[in-house]
C-alpha cells in the first residue's frame, strides 16, 4: 500500500469530453507524481470507461462517485457494482453529502452499499460529516458517531478488505471561499473516529483495512497540512481536481 492516497472526485463538474481532456493532461504529466502517492481519479459515469481507457496502463485508479445496493434488478437508472468492477473500478464513493441532500440517501441506503462494495471487491470511500447548523450547536461529534455506528453496524470486515473512512464537513465542501477544517480538528476529528472504529472493529483490524482521509475544499496551498497529521492517509478533493495543472501541483505538495 502506498504511503498517501488522493481521491480526486469529479462529480458533475466535467462532462464527458472536458473529462477526457482533463484525464489525457493527466496521462501527460504523471512522471510528477510521487512513487509514494496513490492517485484514484472518479469520473462521471458516462465518462468512467473513456477515463479507465486513458489510464489503463498507468497506476492510476479509477473509482465509482456511487454504487447501488442490488446488483441487478428492476432498478430504473441505477448502476451495478459489478459493471462498474468490470469497467475497472476498484473504489467507490458511498454517501457523499450532496447526495444525502440532493436525493435523500440515508444511513441505512448507505449501510447497504457499502455492503456491496466489499462483495464486488471495491474500496468504499464512505463520507461522514457535519452541517453548519449541527456544528454550531456543538453536535459534530454525536453527527459522526451516529453516522459511523448507522452506517457500519453489523458489516464485517474480512481480511483483504479495505475501507476508506473520509471526513468531508459540509460546510467545508466546494466552499470556494477558502473555507475548510483547521489541521488540529481534523486531527481531533480522526480520534473520535478511530474511537467508534476500535469498539466496531478493534484496533489491529484498523491498522490492516480502514483508512481515514479528509475532504472539503483542499486545495495546493493546504493539502500538506492534512498530509502531515499522523493518522490522515490522504484527501478527497472536488473542485482543485479538475485542473490539470493545480492538481498535478497539489499531488506534488503531498
Ligand atoms: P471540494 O469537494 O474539494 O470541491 O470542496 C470535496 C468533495 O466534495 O469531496
Amino acid at each position: 500500500m502506498k504511503n498517501k492516497i488522493i481521491i480526486a472526485n469529479w462529480k458533475m463538474s466535467l462532462l464527458y469530453q472536458e473529462s477526457m481532456d482533463v484525464s489525457s493532461a493527466i496521462v501527460q504529466l504523471k512522471k510528477n507524481i510521487p512513487q509514494d502517492v496513490e492517485l484514484v481519479i472518479c469520473p462521471s459515469y458516462v465518462s468512467l470507461s473513456g477515463v479507465a481507457a486513458l489510464f489503463k496502463d498507468t497506476e492510476i485508479k479509477i473509482g465509482a462517485q456511487d454504487i447501488f445496493w442490488e446488483e441487478r434488478g428492476a432498478y430504473t437508472g441505477e448502476v451495478s457494482p459489478v459493471d462498474l468492477a468490470d469497467l475497472g473500478c476498484s473504489y467507490a464513493i458511498i454517501g457523499h453529502s450532496e447526495r444525502r441532500m440532493n436525493l435523500g440517501e440515508t444511513n441505512v441506503m448507505i449501510h447497504d452499499k457499502v455492503k456491496m462494495a466489499l462483495k464486488n471487491k471495491l474500496v468504499p470511500i464512505i463520507c461522514i460529516g457535519e452541517n453548519w447548523d449541527e456544528r454550531q450547536v456543538g453536535q459534530r461529534d454525536y453527527v459522526l458517531i451516529r453516522e459511523l455506528n448507522e452506517v457500519l453496524g453489523g458489516i464485517q470486515i474480512r481480511d483483504g478488505d479495505s475501507v476508506i473512512i473520509a471526513y468531508e464537513p459540509i460546510w467545508a465542501i466546494s466552499s470556494g471561499k477558502g473555507i475548510y477544517a483547521e489541521p488540529e480538528e481534523v486531527k481531533y476529528v480522526s480520534e473520535v473516529i478511530r474511537q467508534v472504529l476500535i469498539d466496531l472493529y478493534g484496533a489491529s483490524r484498523i491498522e490492516s483495512s480502514i483508512r481515514f482521509i479528509y475532504g472539503g475544499s483542499v486545495n495546493k496551498l493546504t493539502i500538506r497540512k492534512y498530509t502531515e497529521l499522523p493518522r490522515i492517509a490522504g484527501v478527497l478533493v472536488g473542485n482543485a481536481s479538475t485542473k490539470p495543472e493545480e492538481f498535478i501541483s497539489l499531488i506534488k505538495n503531498a
